[in-house]
């Protein structure tokens, strides 16, 4: 059973490298900032402020707790068909908005928010190592900001990715112009998440793989190697 836990940025490439490299192993995969996206898409369409400098963290739980309580929430962790659905409804493309980009921050930086979406993610990451899972039991690979330091720090490989901050800018325009989800404000999000995550320097015992001059297959090789080191 291998768990991979891989932080970093946005726009680093984590998770298309993530999911490649969870197909590659017939791993299960989980996408963290998905859930994170679909909390604030939940509040938005529940009419929650989230323009205020200082968001109602009272009100943004109490949404989320609604959210993960009884079987509203569900995400799917098929590296080749990772879905997110509130009550059957599948919002996957909707969380990838700018409206979400630049909303989500203020959801996650809401501890108790946190504390609901790391239980979530610990209890599917447990489920997807377990012997009868969707991949057959072998792995799961998770990526986010807080999986190598919070949510799985005892990961049998954890990973930070990084890459120049010029990099990423260019890696999330290609991204956006390609699917014309609209320009994220990349350098924003990440110094607001900086703030209740860390992810910009790896913690004791987890690799950097700093990916700013290398294409995807060689971070992809990369990744590769560190998964099959630790089988
Ligand atoms: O990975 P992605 O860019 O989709 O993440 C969206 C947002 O979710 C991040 O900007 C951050 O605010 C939040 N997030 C987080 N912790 C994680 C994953 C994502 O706070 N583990």
């Amino acid at each position: 059973m291998i768990r991979v836990a891989i932080d970093g940025p946005a726009g680093v490439g984590k998770s298309s490298t993530s999911k490649a490299l969870a197909r590659h192993f017939s791993f299960a995969y989980l996408d963290t900032g998905a859930m994170y996206r679909a909390c604030a898409w939940w509040c938005l369409a529940n009419g929650i402020d989230l323009d205020a400098e200082q968001v109602d963290e009272r009100e943004v739980t109490e949404m989320v707790g609604e959210l993960f309580t009884g079987d509203h929430f569900d995400i799917t962790v098929d590296p080749d068909d990772s879905r997110v659905l509130i009550d059957g409804r599948d919002i996957s493309d909707e969380i990838r908005s700018a409206e979400v980009s630049s909303h989500v921050s203020k959801v996650s930086g809401v501890i108790p928010v946190r504390h609901v979406l790391i239980a979530a993610q610990r209890a599917v990451m447990a489920r997807e190592a377990a012997a009868d899972s969707f991949s057959g039991g072998r792995g799961v690979v998770a990526e986010g900001r807080d999986i190598t330091t919070v949510v799985a720090p005892d990961a049998e490989v954890r990973v930070l990715m990084t890459a120049r901050e010029e990099v990423r800018q260019a890696r999330r325009s290609g991204q956006s112009v390609a699917s014309a989800v609209g320009a994220d404000d990349v350098a924003a999000r990440d110094k607001a998440d900086a703030k209740v995550t860390s992810f910009m320097t790896a913690a004791d015992g987890v690799v950097t793989l700093d990916n700013s001059d290398m294409d995807f297959d060689q971070t992809l090789d990369a990744l590769i190697k560190l998964v099959d080191d630790a089988i």
